[in-house]
């Protein structure tokens, strides 16, 4: 079993209002895949779909292997979801509700709960109307990971936790990677897809811009070496070098921005007597960017 989900031409329409439009999509079992996009693009319309809670306007979807509207239930009784807007049953403590879906899935390995709310120093015993909503978003991590399925979908798991909690968070998402189970979420959160995500897929305006994996991303990411060199340097020495956008010059001074390896450059400025140095790690919230506004015509 490879292909984990499959979304095939998926296509909603709320209305007149169109939410997703011919989305193509295949995620493979052992990965962590990011779902992206800017608000109303369409992330948690895809994941309702994949679990029958919304009816696709065309299109197909599967989910190991099953279709999500003749198969439902399956889906539901071997994938674990955390909502993006969790809406818990308020009148019980976090220990009743996870016994409650414990039992309906058979039963749980209480010590593996019992570690998790460890970790995220989870109060399971309080009422959940009384708890914050970091705290309640908790109790909704620990009963998506409880039942150690082969796929966790996640719709903004980390909205609401604190860095220590997020933290906690990736680390268990390691986890659950080197197990060889597949997690799909949906962030808002660039730092956060970079370190946890093997690719991502870019939504905007219900299309799917791009699939691609992170490392190929981050080669694309602009970064900057700025010299300060005892003397002025020749304006053309470092226009035209591998990976080379843009050269500004400023007295003694060359400010390079590049994508990719910084070798050409570095090898070529020690030529010159180098007084200074400092250096722009390139951020992938750019890359992003680029995606979230480029319009249809201009998309690489
Ligand atoms: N129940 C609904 N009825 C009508 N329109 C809806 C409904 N749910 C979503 N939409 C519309 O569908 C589009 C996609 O919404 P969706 O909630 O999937 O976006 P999202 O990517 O999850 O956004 P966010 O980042 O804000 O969570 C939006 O234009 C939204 O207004
Ligand atoms: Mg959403």
């Amino acid at each position: 079993m490879d292909k984990v989900i499959c979304l095939e031409a998926l296509t909603k329409f709320y209305g007149e209002t169109r939410a997703l439009h011919n989305v193509d999509l295949t995620v493979q079992a052992g990965e962590v895949f990011g779902y992206l996009g800017p608000n109303g693009s369409g992330k948690t319309t895809t994941i309702r779909t994949l679990f029958d809670l919304i009816r696709p306007t065309s299109g197909r979807v599967t989910v190991l292997g099953l279709d999500s509207r003749t198969d439902a239930r399956e889906i539901r009784r071997r994938v674990d979801y955390l909502p993006g807007d969790i809406a818990l049953y308020e009148r019980m403590t976090g220990h009743e509700l996870l016994s409650y879906l414990a039992n309906l899935r058979g039963g749980v390995d209480w010590d593996y709960v019992m570690q998790l709310t460890e970790r995220f120093q989870c109060d399971l015993k309080s009422r959940i109307r009384t708890l914050s909503r970091g705290n309640r978003q908790k109790v909704g991590l620990i009963q998506a990971f409880m039942n150690r399925p082969e796929l966790i979908i996640m719709d903004e798991p980390t909205a609401g936790l604190d860095t220590l909690m997020q933290q906690e968070f990736y680390a268990l998402i390691d986890e659950v990677k080197a197990e060889g189970r597949t997690i799909f979420i949906s962030s808002h959160f660039i730092p956060e897809v970079e370190r946890i995500c093997d690719r991502v897929g870019i939504l905007r305006e219900g299309e799917l811009v791009t699939v691609e994996h992170i490392s190929v991303l981050k080669d694309r990411a602009l970064h900057q070496l700025e010299f300060r060199f005892a003397q002025p340097v020749p304006q053309d020495v470092f226009l035209g070098l591998p990976g080379v956008h843009e050269v500004l010059i400023e007295d003694s001074s060359v400010k390079c921005t590049f994508a990719g390896s910084p070798d050409a450059i570095v090898k070529t400025a020690v030529a010159y007597e180098i007084v200074g140095l400092k250096s722009h790690e390139a951020s992938l919230e750019d890359v992003f960017l680029a995606f979230y506004r480029r319009s249809d015509t201009d998309v690489a």
